[in-house]
């Protein structure tokens, strides 16, 4: 259960998870997808053009954009 937002629901990892990865030196989606497996079933949480409704509060792209 995330404490801050769920950025996939699908795998169920947290923004906090993505930051920490972020944090730990991950640069790219495809990395952030192998240490913690977000963005890797229906990628609505990669970025908006896989979430064309918006239904993710925010995606690992933006997560990335100032890396
Ligand atoms: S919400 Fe992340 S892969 Fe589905």
């Amino acid at each position: 259960m995330c404490e801050g937002i769920e950025v996939c629901v699908c795998k169920n990892i947290c923004i906090q998870e993505i930051l920490e990865a972020i944090k730990n030196g991950v640069k790219t989606i495809d990395d952030i997808q192998e240490k913690t497996g977000a963005g890797t079933v229906c990628k609505m949480c990669v970025s908006s053009e896989y979430d064309p409704y918006g239904e993710r509060a925010v995606h690992i792209s933006e997560l990335l954009k100032n890396v």
